[in-house]
């Protein structure tokens, strides 16, 4: 079992692609454990994005994350890190593949509508900056034994 870092940006906010995005990752069978709407800081932003704090479109990025409300989650499930960033798509909208979320909802690089971690050492960064431990809700789905085979477990 893996957690996965995921946000819904401003941009898909705005668009009222919450629940579509969401029933994806649901459809999926992967759990949400954590969930809230909430407004990034410049100072969260920097926090989260440190690996992009000194580029130049930075400033463009910091802007833009903290325009509007997000919606942070954490998406929970077998190799859950790949297979989120697997749907989640590429970075530009224009290059990400038909069926996943940037490629069938973006035409941007920027306005990407979802942030997932890109590996299992940021997603334990990245969660622990959004979320407490006691604000994570893990629960077994009644529906688990159609999901997958007792002997892959
Ligand atoms: O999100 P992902 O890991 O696919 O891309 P990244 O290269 O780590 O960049 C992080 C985020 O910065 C992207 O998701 C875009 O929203 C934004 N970005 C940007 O505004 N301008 C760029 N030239 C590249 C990325
Ligand atoms: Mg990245």
């Amino acid at each position: 079992m893996e957690r996965t870092l995921v946000l819904l940006k401003p941009d898909c906010v705005q668009r009222r692609l919450i629940g579509r995005v969401l029933a994806r990752f649901e459809d999926k069978g992967l759990n949400l454990v954590a969930m809230k709407l909430m407004r990034v800081t410049p100072e969260l932003a920097k926090r989260h994005y440190a690996e992009h704090v000194h580029k130049a479109w930075y400033p463009h990025l910091e802007a833009f994350i903290t325009g509007g409300p997000l919606v942070a989650a954490v998406v929970e499930g077998p190799q859950a890190v790949r297979v989120v960033r697997d749907m989640v798509g590429a970075t530009n909208g224009l290059d990400a593949a038909p069926g996943s979320i940037r490629g069938d909802f973006g035409s941007s690089q920027q306005m990407n509508l979802v942030h997932a971690s890109d590996g299992p050492e940021s997603a334990a960064r990245e969660l622990a900056i959004f979320f407490q431990e006691d604000e994570i809700h893990a629960y077994r789905p009644t529906i688990q034994p159609w999901l997958r085979a007792p002997d892959e477990d």
